[in-house]
């Protein structure tokens, strides 16, 4: 049963300046929601029941977004407007299954999984980046029917353009399930367009198991000196555990580039 998610969220967000120099880009709306609802609306959607968010003491603003309960208060006290008590009902909701952990230190997703280890109860989590927007259809609850079928890790897939691979985590194929789903044999972290096995790209959304924290904990630190969710995956592989990759349905929206950000409000504002 997959019952938690974890979001890292500590990110500088630095490819977004100058709208994050003050505001976490999660918060930045995209056609006039919050980035980080939509990942919050497709966790709920999916089944997940609690959600760990991962800030920094720089992210600060990200927690009091969803504790500003005084402030709420006094204003439909004096309004009684019925758009912001539907939307206060809304972030009580999303609260209630919220809990913060923190990374102050930008050591990599890797790192930032570490981090919720402690409050991890099942064998496997969802864990979702919040700059992949996946919309039309929800990926997370895919995943969660492909997790349950193979009794396997997942990971979201896409195709990228072959000059592109260096941005992305990069997957080697070993043999389809089926015509979504692959048994991934190994995956490489941004490499270089030359030594790329493919144009299949990690995509942020992700099943993990507990048993990756036993990997983290002494994972090296690999590209740009950060410890990397996808080495710890790389070593789990060799280590024979299952991790299948998953060419989801949806549309995919990058909101971490101003380009992409700019164009995810676009695109949404036409569904
Ligand atoms: C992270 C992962 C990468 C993955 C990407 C998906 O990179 O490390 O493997 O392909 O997310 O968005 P980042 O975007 O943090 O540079």
């Amino acid at each position: 049963m997959i019952k938690q998610a974890i979001i890292p969220l500590a990110g500088l967000g630095t490819r977004l300046l100058p709208l994050t120099s003050v505001f976490p880009k999660e918060l930045l709306p995209i056609n006039g929601k919050p980035g980080i609802e939509y990942i919050l609306d497709e966790c709920i959607e999916a089944g997940v029941n609690e959600i760990i968010f991962i800030i920094s003491k720089k992210k600060e603003m990200i927690r009091k977004y969803f504790n500003n309960d005084n402030f709420y208060k006094s204003i439909i006290k004096k309004k009684k407007d019925l758009r912001i008590i539907k939307e206060y009902k809304k972030i009580l909701f999303f609260k209630k299954k919220i809990k913060f952990v923190y990374q102050n230190k930008p050591l990599g997703t890797g790192d930032a999984v570490l981090k919720t280890k402690r409050l991890i109860k099942n064998n496997y989590f969802l864990m979702l980046l919040p700059d992949d927007l996946i919309i039309k259809k929800n990926c997370s609850k895919d995943m969660i029917k492909i997790h349950k079928k193979y009794k396997a890790s997942v990971m979201a897939s896409m195709k990228v353009k072959k000059n592109n691979v260096d941005r992305w985590g990069i997957y080697s194929i070993n043999k389809y399930l089926d015509k979504a789903n692959f048994k991934i044999s190994d995956v490489i972290e941004k490499p270089h367009v030359n030594n790329a096995p493919s144009n299949n790209a990690v995509i942020g959304r992700y099943i993990l198991p507990k048993k990756i924290f036993n990997y983290l904990k002494n994972q090296k630190k690999g590209k740009g000196n950060e410890i990397h969710i996808t080495d710890a995956i790389r070593r789990m592989i060799l280590d024979q555990n299952l991790f299948i990759g998953h060419k989801f349905k949806g549309n995919y929206l990058d909101c971490g580039s101003m380009n992409g950000y700019i164009n995810s409000g676009i695109e949404i504002s036409k569904i």
